[in-house]
């Protein structure tokens, strides 16, 4: 039997995290846990630490420091808390590190891990937008392998698998096209927050369940795969396929394409990317096509979701633009959460920052996060004068 693969998660709590989990739990013998990291949910966080024996746990907020020691007392599992530790729990020895936080918070873990020299699994698609050379740089300086996680991305590296990278003509990413699908202009302008988080196919975390909604989501995973596959703009391209079962596809200059198909659960994803090239079981139920009768697909309408065009535009300029139009969407997101506004406005909070948005080219973390804290400035302005 080969030796247990060592795998840290960065989000452990969350959407992605309780999939790896699932993944990890039905093959026991497979895996061995290094480092778990949260925010703040130390009873989840305690228990999951408690069940896999982990080495290390950190919680970001270090106000739950002694919580989490309390509930982790008389066990072996050391404790951390703090953004210091959330970089030790990312670096630790390991052989794959699921990225995993949402959001840009996710970017000094996710950079810390790509450079520790394990393979880097990742979900945290705010990190590629954001920062997506300075990831790359950071796995080669480590030596370790990016393998996405986000379900497309996922697609995509497989069917690109010991293929001819030169016949690549398009990188054809599938969108569930979210729960606003069918919706008249005005009604999603209106949207309510329980409305947005209705995701017909996936059971995801709440900001990226709403990116789905606005397909920012799919936006953001354009430049994500740009990044990833080191593809121009011009040979990606987005198709509307509700019943999510092609999870994206690769275009071919012999006119093939390939896709990789799947019921919706992110296990898959992750458990390819967990020991790739080996394959791990799940709990996945086998995909049945006659069960599903008809595939369907549909082009993207630009009109209705608007936060498309704008991060195709902002995959054009690149520089400063991808920074702003992640911290934008990040506040914007947020207000809708807590109930400021209608759905419609948080592509008129991101419009309105991208606007004000000066040329950039930042070459260090220090330069992106300024231009982040500064287009969250102004989100968080664009914010105020909408619902005043
Ligand atoms: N869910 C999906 O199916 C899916 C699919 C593709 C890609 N993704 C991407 O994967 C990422 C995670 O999504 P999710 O749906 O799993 O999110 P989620 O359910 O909201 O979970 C987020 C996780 O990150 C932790 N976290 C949040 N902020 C943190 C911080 N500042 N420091 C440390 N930990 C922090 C949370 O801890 P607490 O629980 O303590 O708050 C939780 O463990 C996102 O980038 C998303 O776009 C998700």
């Amino acid at each position: 039997m080969s030796e247990p693969t060592r795998v840290s998660i960065l989000g452990a709590t969350g959407s992605i995290g309780t999939s790896t989990l699932r993944v990890l739990d039905h093959n026991p013998e497979q895996f061995e846990v290094v480092s778990l990291v949260a925010q703040r949910n130390v009873e989840r966080l305690s228990e999951i630490a408690r069940r896999t024996r982990a080495a290390f746990v950190a919680v970001a907020d270090e106000r739950q420091f002694a919580a989490l020691k309390d509930r982790l007392s008389g066990t072996d599992t050391q404790v951390g808390a703090g953004p210091e530790a959330i970089i030790e729990a990312a670096a630790r020895q390991a052989d794959v590190v699921v990225s995993a936080i949402t959001g840009y918070a996710g970017l000094r873990s996710t950079l810390a891990a790509a450079r520790s020299g394990a393979n880097l699994a990742l979900a945290n698609k705010e990190a590629m937008v954001t920062a997506g050379a300075m990831v790359k740089a950071a796995l080669k300086e480590g030596g370790g392998a990016l393998i996405p996680v986000d379900s497309e991305h996922a697609a995509l590296f497989q069917s690109l698998w010991a293929q001819d990278r030169e016949a690549i003509t398009q990188l054809i990413l599938t969108a569930s096209g979210g729960p606003f699908r069918t919706w008249s202009k005005e009604d999603i302008q209106n949207a309510t927050p329980a409305q947005a988080l209705k995701h017909p196919n996936w059971d995801m975390g709440a900001k990226v369940t709403v990116d789905s909604a606005s397909m920012m989501n799919k936006g953001l995973e354009l430049i994500e795969a740009q990044q990833i596959f080191d593809i121009s703009p011009e040979r990606l391209d987005v198709v509307v396929h509700p019943q999510s079962i092609v999870h994206s596809l690769v275009a071919y200059s012999d006119g093939g394409q390939m896709a990789q198909l799947g019921v919706p659960d992110m296990q898959t994803p992750i458990s390819a990317a967990l020991r790739w090239p080996q394959r791990t079981k799940t709990t996945v139920p086998p995909l049945d096509l006659a069960q599903y009768g008809a595939l369907t697909f549909e082009p993207p309408d630009r009109d209705r979701f608007p936060c498309l065009s704008l991060a195709e535009q902002v995959m054009q300029q690149g520089g400063a633009a991808p920074i702003a139009m992640n911290a934008a969407n990040e506040v914007a997101v947020s207000a809708f959460l807590e109930g400021a506004f209608g759905f419609g406005r948080i592509a008129e909070v991101v419009s309105a920052v991208l606007e004000g948005t000066r040329a950039a080219d930042p070459q260090s973390l220090d330069e992106i996060a300024l231009i982040d804290a500064e287009s969250r400035t102004r989100a968080h302005a664009a914010v105020a004068k909408l619902v005043k």
